[in-house]
């Protein structure tokens, strides 16, 4: 197996390649990714049997190059950050809208299998006290630019499906959590400022509730749809890890430790999502699929560790960060 990875040295990406490079040995693979700020080519050096191509998704000559040498392709490249897509929406709509359309003509005109990485965003909010979960079924209703601009995406997956008879799959997943995650991000932005000396900034009341899932459960589940998906079907997943941003930074503390409430109230995130709840019900049920790392406070605390281990990786990137959040006033 050839497989071609966009966005493979991006945060998700990066820990999927490890993944296969693991769980596949006989895999070859190639990460197709742009080295936006967000991408970082050391994510995937020095692996064996993984090669980086750096080019734009929306390069449709690199990229049919690209999709014409490999089997399948997994589709992870796009601009990933609400924050951002509320300040500057355009790099949104041409990564994930019009990068996926180029990613879609190439599979098709190769014949190549296609399995394309969305967000449980795409279905909206929920409210806190409500019982309901997303599932497959739920009516897409997204509400920030970064969260139409994937609805979008998978909009056009399903088309060229339908229309072309593309071969392809989507999954949805919940918020993720592990290594190598840029610090714009909520769990590694509030661990490096605790790691800097400064408190962790909290957007609104901290009431708005994520459902956090591994890395490593997103990329088992993200492998077993490829090999074993249904062409055409749409699987979510997540592993059951509802919890309030103020919980999650109270614990984060108390791993650091800090007292539990030395963090900052700033102001609140315009539109901002309430809650997500993932019902993985399809993808546990048709595909066997299990999350395996259901300790949520363990995997912080990995997480943490990793952050405290690695400084070489996130502090150049964190300057610039919260520079970005002085100007948004967060
Ligand atoms: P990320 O921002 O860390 O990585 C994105 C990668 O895509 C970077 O390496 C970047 O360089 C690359 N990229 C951006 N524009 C590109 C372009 N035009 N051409 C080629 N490469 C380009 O994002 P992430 O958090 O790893 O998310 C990866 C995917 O997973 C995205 O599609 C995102 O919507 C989805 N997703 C993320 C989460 C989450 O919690 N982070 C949850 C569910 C789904
Ligand atoms: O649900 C999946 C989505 O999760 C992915 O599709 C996105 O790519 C990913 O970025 C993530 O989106 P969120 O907007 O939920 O993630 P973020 O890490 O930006 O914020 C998580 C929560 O924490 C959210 O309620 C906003 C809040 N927050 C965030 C930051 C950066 C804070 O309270 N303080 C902060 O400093």
């Amino acid at each position: 197996m050839r497989l071609l990875v966009t966005g493979g040295a991006g945060f998700i990406g990066s820990n999927f390649v490890r993944h296969v490079q693991r769980e596949r040995p006989g895999w070859e693979i190639v990460v197709y990714d742009l080295l936006t700020y967000a991408g970082d080519r050391r994510n995937v050096e020095g692996l064996d049997r993984v090669s980086l191509v750096v080019a734009d998704i929306c390069e449709p000559r690199a990229l049919d190059e690209a999709v014409a040498g490999a089997d399948a392709v997994v589709h992870f490249a796009a601009e990933s950050h609400n924050d951002n897509s509320l300040h500057s929406p355009l790099p949104f709509v041409q990564t994930n809208v019009v990068g996926t359309y180029h990613v879609l003509e190439a599979v098709r005109r190769h014949g190549r299998r296609l399995h394309h990485i969305s967000t449980d965003e795409v279905y909206g909010d929920l409210a806190l006290e409500d019982p309901a979960r997303f599932t497959p079924e739920t009516p897409y209703n997204p509400s920030s630019p970064y969260s139409s601009t994937k609805a979008g995406s998978d909009l056009l997956v399903r088309a060229w499906v339908r229309s072309f008879g593309v071969q392809a799959t989507i999954s949805n997943c919940s918020n993720n959590y592990g290594p190598y995650q840029h610090v714009e991000k909520f769990i590694p932005r509030q661990i490096t400022e605790v790691l800097s000396g400064r408190r962790p900034k909290l957007y609104g009341s901290g009431a708005n509730v994520r459902d956090w899932i591994h890395t490593e459960d997103h990329s088992s589940g993200v492998l077993a749809i490829l090999e074993r998906g249904r062409i055409g079907e749409t699987y979510l997943i997540g592993a059951d890890g509802e919890c309030s941003n103020r919980r999650v930074v109270e614990l984060l503390l108390g791993l650091m430790g800090r007292p539990a409430d030395d963090y900052e109230l700033v102001d609140d995130r315009p539109g901002h999502d309430l809650r997500y709840a993932i019902d993985a019900s399809k993808l546990r049920d048709e595909l066997g699929w299990r999350p395996r790392y259901g300790d949520f406070e363990r995997g912080l605390a990995d997480t943490v560790a990793w952050y405290r281990e690695n400084r070489d990786w996130w502090e150049p990137q964190k300057a610039e960060t919260e520079a970005r959040y002085e100007v948004l006033g967060r």
